[in-house]
């Protein structure tokens, strides 16, 4: 427990609203973990997958309609709806507490409520965060431990007196006497589920859904939504992205941070395993960077995580083996198939499904007869970064690895070339700006499979005016000297022919852009100035097996009227920032439309 005046008085408020059977503090012990772990199976929420096969690994089952993070429900309850701007959902914090308030009274009934002191980032750094989240889900509790540094530990950095940011969160089902969860996790129908976010006062409610990103309040909530508004105040930077290091053949090194949009191949990039020989690539991160510039000048970022909450569908020895490796053991694993020896099945796991499954929904599955997946398409993974064959053994480092190079990207099939660099920074803050890709099952309501503009990754993260966060970033230039700022790339693993074939590879083979990156960094790399910036030669990226000749130079050019077109929709995308878009950026808008003109 702790001598934490306010947070116990945090606590027994909570209690007195959400009104659970009891009241248990998370102390972060392997004795509590498989304890509640024990609790979840004997509470027939969880099943314990095969002992041999994945040892101390369970598999968890959601609702059907609770499989993805909910972008219209998620609120930036912010004083006043112009700071959180056109691209966030708002309602007024007064109102929206109000509501809140009456679904949470008595929502805890029948359950144990556990307190949950976690920090993001590793504990007593100062880049480092405490939170401190109140939940009902048991699933929540063990994935957080996982995800982030939970226990004792943290309750004494905070001591009597120290920040924390409050988390509230509930499934947002009370139990009746004699009622149980049905082998599902609990959840409210979609109309109750609140996602909620109040920035000035560094508070996160959520009610409803059990899900990762809605749930796991240290992720998304706190270490993007609410940290970008802190960094934006502070002078940093919180970011949707992965850290990885790259060790040359001589043995230099260099850190690259990379923003793809949700489930756009971040975990894969962040440990894959380079094809090209003497190379070699480690991790630090996988979805999260929060970053500070160093006393030298460079920014140095730390991965607020100590887990991976990863997409399943799609990975497999071949596409990531570490990821693989990650999750032998340790792990949970949610909506994904069950096969008849109690291990995991999904979607491109590489290889085909061993006789009948249990999809899922929980029913029986085959691969001749199937009309839908065995596994949802955003079934996800829980494994600790320390299981990672390939983790970087400074990725605890409390002051961060030094960035060299920012990538963007995302889906795009057309158009958008496979790498190409910024002229310069403010023209690097406009690439991330006008980002976008193709929409993935990983957040509910969307419609897989358009294209909409997702600036920098943080589209459904960022906690306050998109355009006050374009401004920030253009303000890193003036906080250092220009040769120890990052360098900015694009990048687009996804481009595909007209018969809808990826053009790419992709996985280990990004690693022949990665060495471009890493070249261009060193002042190397042979590349040509274009209408839309710095390009490779041709023959500056060694084509991979499987590439023909036509395919690649077809990556590596610039599609002068799919540009065209891409302009229009920049402009559409950038009407609704209003006033608060940076002048900057338009004056890069027209200068690129000017070059592709005369190009
Ligand atoms: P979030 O956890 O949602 O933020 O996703 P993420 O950005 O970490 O994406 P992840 O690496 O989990 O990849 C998502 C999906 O994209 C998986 O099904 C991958 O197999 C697939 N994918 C990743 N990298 C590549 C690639 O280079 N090429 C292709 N074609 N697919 C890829
Ligand atoms: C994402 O959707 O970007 C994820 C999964 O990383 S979640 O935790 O749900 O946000
Ligand atoms: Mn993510």
């Amino acid at each position: 427990m702790t001598s934490h005046p306010k947070l116990q008085q945090w606590v027994r408020e909570i209690a007195e609203m959400c009104k659970p059977d009891s009241v248990y503090w998370c102390d972060g012990s392997k004795e509590e973990y498989d304890r509640i772990f024990k609790l979840a199976v004997d509470g027939g929420y969880a099943i314990p997958l095969n002992r041999e096969k994945r040892p101390d690994c369970l598999l968890f089952r959601s609702d059907v309609t609770d499989v993805a993070r909910v972008e219209n429900r998620t609120y930036i309850a912010s004083r006043t709806k112009e700071n959180a701007g056109p691209t966030n959902n708002w309602i007024d914090p007064i109102e929206l507490k109000k509501t809140m308030k009456e679904l949470y009274n008595g929502c805890m009934k029948g359950r144990t409520m556990y307190v949950i002191p976690f920090s993001m980032g590793p504990v007593g750094s100062n880049i480092a965060k405490i939170g401190v989240e109140i939940t009902d889900s048991p699933y929540v509790v063990l994935n957080m431990i996982i995800v982030t540094r939970v226990g004792t530990k943290v309750l004494e950095v905070l001591g009597t007196d120290g920040e924390f940011i409050p988390c509230l969160h509930s499934v947002g089902k009370p139990l009746g006497p004699g009622e149980s969860d049905n082998g599902i996790w609990p959840c409210a129908p979609l109309d109750k589920k609140y996602i909620s976010h109040f920035p000035e006062e560094r508070t996160i409610w959520s009610y409803g859904s059990g899900y990762g990103g809605n749930a796991l309040l240290g992720k998304k909530c706190l270490a993007l939504r609410i940290a970008s508004v802190i960094a934006h105040d502070e002078g940093w930077l919180a970011e949707h992205m992965l850290i990885l290091k790259i060790t040359n053949p001589q043995g230099e090194v260099k850190y690259i941070a990379a923003a793809f949009p949700s489930a756009c191949g971040k975990t894969n990039l962040a440990m894959l395993v380079p094809t090209i020989p003497g190379w070699n690539v480690q991790t630090i991160g996988d979805d999260i960077a929060w970053m500070k510039f160093g006393a030298d000048g460079r920014l140095f970022a730390i991965n607020p995580e100590s887990g991976f909450f990863g997409v399943a569908p799609g990975t497999s020895a071949d596409s990531n083996p570490m990821a693989m490796e990650s999750m032998r053991k340790d792990s949970i694993f949610t909506n994904v198939a069950l096969t008849s020896d109690n291990d995991v099945w999904w979607e491109g796991i590489g290889y085909d499904a061993p006789g009948t499954l249990i999809d899922w929904t929980g029913n029986e599955w085959n691969a001749e007869t199937a009309a839908k997946p065995a596994a949802h398409p955003n079934a996800r993974f829980t494994a600790p970064a320390s299981q990672c064959p390939v983790i970087a053994p400074e990725w605890e480092d409390p002051r961060g690895v030094p960035i060299s190079a920012f990538l963007f990207g995302g889906r795009r099939p057309h158009t958008i070339p496979l790498v190409h660099q910024s002229r310069n920074w403010v023209h690097g803050v406009f690439m991330g700006s006008i980002a976008g890709s193709e929409v993935t099952a990983a957040a509910l309501d969307l419609k897989v499979g358009t294209v909409r503009r997702d600036p920098f990754a943080m589209l459904p993260f960022c906690g306050y005016h998109m355009g006050d966060y374009f401004r920030h970033w253009i303000g890193m230039e003036k906080k250092t000297s220009t040769d120890r700022l990052p360098k900015i790339f694009f990048v687009n693993w996804f481009r595909k022919s007209d018969e809808g074939k990826w053009l790419w590879p992709g996985y280990g083979e990004n690693s022949r852009v990665l060495k471009w990156v890493f070249e261009r960094c060193d002042g190397t790399g042979a590349a040509k100035e274009t209408a839309i910036g710095f390009m490779p030669t041709v023959d500056a990226i060694e084509r991979p097996a499987g590439v023909s000749g036509e395919d690649m130079t077809e990556m590596l050019s610039v599609d002068k009227k799919g540009w065209i077109k891409e302009i229009v929709s920049i402009k559409e995308s950038y009407a609704r920032f209003g006033d608060r878009l940076p002048r900057e950026l338009l004056d890069e808008l027209a200068e690129l439309e000017s070059r592709l003109k005369n190009a």
